[in-house]
């Protein structure tokens, strides 16, 4: 078993070495204004948080959080590469993000809920409100037998009672997994499933582009798929978008389905005390792709995660109390977990949760918001600033907002789109930090901070403070920078925002994420053990990175993780498919798009429904944004001699770009079939270089 999945998750970049080649992006300096307000601003902070002070250095991220007994040792490296950070102490999660700030800052906004309907007034939670309603929320959760480690899986939308939902389960040190929205029911229960939830929290609907979505129907889906996988859950809590009223039309089910509200009524101004838990132990789940077809639950611990995405919102965000920060993301996602509720509520901020889609009802949306809320952080992804550039280039200037900084985060960002960014949104007075890291690792790891870096355009920058990153190639010998090649994106040292397995899955942590570059898997010595990021990454003399996109089969559509695995087996539960192949294929707005090739089963004629069924599978088994851009029903699958697909030739003509020699397949006459059905008899190639995600894709094979 372990020996398959080293086979299946290793990624190998045979061709790590090959040289990359841009234009040197000139620098941008932040204002002096923007500098002399800064939480950091003096870059002594590099040599503080040296190697040679590692890991006493992150002590500083600990000493920003309340601990009920202090910790006493900073890192376990005993269970290698299993880190525990913060370890003999005790802590809560939601008392450090909701309690502490009672104090001084009760009555003032935790959160301001922006539903999509323009004509809904905006809701705004006070830190006192936000604890009371948790500790209904708590005592509820309580009542249900829920306790210290147990898993809840929620399916929620972008509404306040989603970040209050995962605070309750905080409170009680109950493990949340949240599963993106927008995903469908059925693989809603896959996770349920593999988390072994009980209990599924969701809401009757939401609103989204102007249309009230019936997400309760994917409850029952996500039930049934994970009682056919073996997981009972005994109780769905739904929420109701608009309290005392059901908004779908899908039955409650008898005895399993409860309205959050009902049951909150016997709960009304009932006080739970935070429990007292230790620092290592579990605060949520989050699923994210891979190579395989299984979605892996990365495990993030209380203390290290929360200390991490508390100073990170301090230094790389600029969060003070005073500040109104909106992240567009979804709280579905990493990005939203630590960056719009632990991070910026640990440091007292003022947190927007807007409900809809950006561009909702014309492009000058978010910018009404920021005028009108004040918003003064902003944090969104690539995709948004390209949809929000295409429809409404000249929107920021009609508003009267002031970002001081902004953040941009998911993709890689073309220099074209961050000078829009800079020039439009932040009205050259806002700094951008291009943040670059991953589910897995809790936070930021390469970023400029914002007071000290310079920004320069399509780089992440250097790296967060005690972050020391290093690029090997595939024989593990480091690529130095300003050598101009790419290799493998690693980190040298462990820090307090890993994530601390795969949930349930330990071997497959290890060989996924360390595995490639350690050499003695006996060591306990974390200079060991690197950390595989799973991205390409190139350095430029000045020390800067340049991320090239994943190197492991996952395809990023719109900053959203998606396995090639996961994609193809949806594909092939259409039985007339026998073979599947997906592709990246580059989009103007959403960066990647999968496209998807499929050969038929003998005797099965190519038809439309066919097509239209492969579609649907796919927002079945995923959601709408696994959706292919083209179907291709081909005669075969371009193959090696040994029988494997071909990838990579597909992506080359999905892309529009030269095939390269393919004498060497199996069945060479079927690509220049392929090739003509997608582009068309008149060759339209296009001989510029694919980017290095693209041209790398499908080397797992
Ligand atoms: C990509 C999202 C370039 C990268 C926080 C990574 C980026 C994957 C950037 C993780 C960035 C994230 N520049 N690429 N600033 N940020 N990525 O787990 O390929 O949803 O591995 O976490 O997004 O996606 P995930």
């Amino acid at each position: 078993m372990a020996k398959a999945i080293e086979k299946q998750e290793l990624t190998e970049v045979s061709e790590a070495q090959i040289a990359v080649h841009w234009k040197e992006e000139e620098y941008y300096q932040p204002s002096e204004k923007f500098k002399a307000q800064a939480n950091m601003r003096d870059p002594r902070i590099f040599d503080q948080f040296g190697l040679d002070r590692f890991p006493d250095c992150f002590k500083t991220y600990a000493d920003m959080l309340t601990w009920f007994e202090p910790y006493r040792t900073v890192l376990d490296s005993s269970d290698a590469p299993f880190w525990k950070w913060f370890i003999g102490g005790r802590i809560n999660a939601c008392y450090n993000c909701v309690d502490r700030h009672l104090d001084k800052h009760k009555n003032k906004a935790a959160f301001v809920f922006v539903p999509e309907p323009e004509k809904e007034p905006d809701v705004a939670i006070t830190y006192q409100e936000l604890f009371d309603r948790v500790s209904e929320v708590a005592a509820l959760l309580r009542s249900l037998g829920l306790k210290a480690g147990d898993r809840v899986t929620f399916h929620m939308p972008m509404v306040p009672e989603l970040p209050i939902t995962m605070l309750a389960c905080a409170r009680l040190g109950i493990i949340h997994s949240q599963v993106f929205g927008g995903f469908s029911g059925q693989a809603c229960g896959s996770r349920i499933q593999d988390s072994g939830s009980r209990v599924l929290i969701t809401m009757d609907s939401y609103w989204r582009n102007g249309t009230l979505v019936d997400h309760k129907a994917n409850a029952d889906i996500a039930v049934k798929t994970a009682k056919d996988l073996g997981q009972d859950v005994d109780k769905v809590l739904v929420w109701q978008r608009y309290p005392g009223k059901y908004s779908a039309k899908t039955p409650m089910v008898a005895g399993r389905d409860f309205f959050v509200n009902d049951l909150l009524k016997d709960y009304k101004g009932k006080k739970i005390d935070p429990v007292a838990l230790p620092g290592e132990a579990p605060l949520f789940l989050m699923y994210s792709s891979g190579t395989t077809g299984k979605p892996k639950g990365a495990q993030h611990g209380i203390a290290g995660y929360l200390s991490y995405v508390t100073a990170t919102s301090k230094w790389i965000l600029d969060i003070h109390p005073e500040d109104v920060y909106w992240c567009m993301a979804d709280i579905g996602w990493i990005t939203g977990h630590s960056y719009i509720v632990y991070g910026p509520l640990a440091n007292a901020a003022t947190s927007v949760l807007y409900e809809g889609v950006p561009t909702f009802p014309d492009a000058g949306r978010p910018w009404r918001i920021a005028e009108r809320l004040g918003v003064n952080i902003f944090h969104t992804a690539p995709t948004a600033i390209r949809m929000l550039r295409k429809l409404g280039p000249q929107e920021p200037r009609k508003y009267k907002y002031h970002f001081k900084s902004m953040t941009t985060v998911g993709e890689p960002i073309e220099p074209e789109a961050w000078r829009w960014y800079y020039d439009e949104v932040g009205k050259r007075e806002a700094v951008i930090t291009d943040t670059w890291w991953m589910t897995e690792t809790g936070g930021f790891l390469g970023t400029t901070m914002p007071a000290i870096h310079p920004m320069k355009p399509g780089s992440c920058g250097p790296a967060a403070p005690g972050i020391h990153p290093v690029i090997y190639d595939e024989t593990g010998a480091e690529v130095p920078k300003g050598s101009g090649k790419a290799g493998n994106m690693c980190i040298r040292n462990p820090w307090p925002g890993i994530m601390q397995t795969i949930w349930g899955d330990r071997d497959r942590y290890v060989k996924t994420y360390f595995a490639k570059y350690n050499k003695n898997p006996r060591s306990k010595d974390w200079h060991d053990w690197p950390f595989l990021c799973g991205d390409g990454a190139v350095q430029a003399a000045d020390g800067y990175y340049r991320i090239l996109g994943r190197i492991d089969d996952v395809i990023n559509v719109a900053g959203h993780r998606l396995g090639t695995k996961e994609i193809e087996s949806a594909c092939l539960t259409v039985p007339e498919v026998a073979e599947a192949a997906v592709v990246p294929v580059q989009d103007e707005i959403k960066g990647r798009v999968p496209e998807v090739y499929i050969a038929l089963k003998p005797g099965v004629p190519p038809s439309q429904d066919v097509i239209d069924r492969v579609i649907k599978a796919n927002e079945e088994v995923i959601g709408k944004i696994a959706r292919p851009k083209h179907v291709y029903i081909v005669p075969d699958m371009p193959k090696t001699r040994s029988g494997k697909i071909m990838r990579r030739v597909l992506a080359a003509i999905s892309n529009r770009r030269d095939v390269g020699d393919v004498t060497t397949l199996a069945n060479p006459d079927v690509v220049e079939q392929i090739r003509t059905m997608v582009q068309g008899k008149d060759t339209i190639t296009t001989h510029e270089a694919l980017p290095e995600d693209i041209a790398k894709f499908g080397q797992v094979e």
